[in-house]
């Protein structure tokens, strides 16, 4: 808090990892609370390759509107419903602490200015909203010294942005769908801490740092609306997937681990290309990784490494430590000569860390 005004600024900034998905969240049953069709299971990926830097101050100082800056440029708060669910969530949760405790300063009632910056592609299908979503929460809770756990808060954050519920830990997160229409059973738990499968390793393959066409809240909008085999893939596909990758987490099994991530890659896309009008996400050179990873694991003899892709043609390559650089190397190499059209860069990073602000 600066203190030589009348109205001082009070101010908390954090960072926030992104996640990316083994089993993928596609599709809305319910657009206005933001609640899912089906259960989804991530990976925190590792804050210091990709991050959203957001800084959360509010003060009677500043204009009577919130203000939300994104990579320099000033944001249109006032039409996204998403946001403002989350800061009039947030500023409820403050108000409560407020007349629980007259001492405490009235921040509810001052307008906030929020200042975010990602480091990596923004709505490139790298998960910039889980990021962003969960820096914003994490920011602001912050800021209202907010004594609500992570997977309170993961309640607030899914509201953002579905994805964003999984970033508020580290480790290895579901998203517990939930059956109440309110949504309050919706949220986000650990599933295993980072140091139960430290040697996880993700490689990042950046196809393309373009936006995408079909932002994901649209598409999968067109996918529940559309898909024939979407039904299967909620009912009977998901739920079993996340029982088997949910025990392979807990065995350390690999080979299992990546099987599931792969197929649950695969069926993802294979509803969007089965929604009318068909949505494409993953390209010419997306295509090349999947045969690469496919070579490798049969060159080799067992699976060491598995690909996912997300709403976007980049590649996010999962292995262990110990083949890092079987996978990694050859990734790198054959990839990055360029035959295959690949645009780069790469990041490498750990796949086993980290809760917003900590690393
Ligand atoms: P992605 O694949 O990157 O998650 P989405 O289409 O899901 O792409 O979401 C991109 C949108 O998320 C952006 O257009 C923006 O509205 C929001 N977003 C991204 N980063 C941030 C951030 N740091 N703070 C707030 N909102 C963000
Ligand atoms: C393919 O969380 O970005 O990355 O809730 O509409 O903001 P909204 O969608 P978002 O969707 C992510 C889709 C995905 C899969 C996943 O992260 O589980
Ligand atoms: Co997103």
């Amino acid at each position: 808090m600066a203190s030589d005004s009348s109205k001082p600024v009070y101010r908390a900034t954090t960072t926030a990892p992104v996640n990316i998905a083994v089993i993928k969240y596609w599709g809305k049953r319910d657009v206005t609370l933001n609640l899912p069709t089906n259960p989804s299971l991530s990976v925190t990926l590792s804050q210091r390759s990709l991050r959203t830097l957001t800084t959360a101050s509010c003060s009677a100082k500043f204009p009577k509107d919130d203000t939300l800056s994104l990579n320099g440029k000033p944001q249109d708060i006032s039409s996204s419903k998403r946001t403002l669910a989350c800061l009039s969530n947030l500023r409820s949760l403050r108000q409560q602490l407020e007349a629980a405790d007259s001492s405490l300063p009235k921040l509810s009632v001052l307008s906030l200015r929020i200042v975010s910056e990602n480091n990596f592609p923004t709505a490139a299908g790298l998960a910039s909203s889980a990021a962003g979503f969960a820096a914003l929460v994490r920011a602001v809770a912050d800021l209202y010294q907010l004594p609500q756990s992570a997977t309170e808060l993961s309640r607030i954050a899914r509201q953002g942005s579905g994805s964003a519920c999984r970033s508020l830990m580290g480790g290895y997160v579901a998203w517990r769908s939930g059956d109440l229409a309110d949504g309050s059973d919706s949220l986000a738990e650990e599933v295993a801490p980072a140091s139960h499968w430290p040697e996880m390793r993700a490689l990042i393959l950046v196809v393309s740092a373009e936006k995408k066409d079909v932002p994901s809240t649209e598409g999968m909008q067109t996918t529940v609306g559309t898909s024939e085999l979407f039904a299967r893939r909620v009912e009977s596909v998901v739920p079993e997937r996340m029982a088997a990758i949910e025990a392979a987490i807990r065995d350390r099994d690999f080979p299992k681990f990546a099987e599931i991530t792969m197929r649950d890659s695969n069926t993802f896309h294979a509803t969007c290309l089965d929604s009318w009008p068909p949505i494409f996400y993953m390209n010419d050179v997306s295509r090349a990784a999947v045969r690469l990873v496919h070579d490798i694991n049969s060159a080799v003899g067992r699976t060491v490494c598995a690909y996912t892709f997300d709403a976007g043609p980049n590649a996010v390559i999962y292995y262990e430590e110990k083949d890092s650089a079987l996978v990694a190397g050859t990734a790198k190499a054959i990839l990055g000569s360029n035959t295959e059209g690949w645009g780069g860069p790469f990041y490498e990073t750990l796949a086993n860390v980290t809760a917003p602000g900590v690393e």
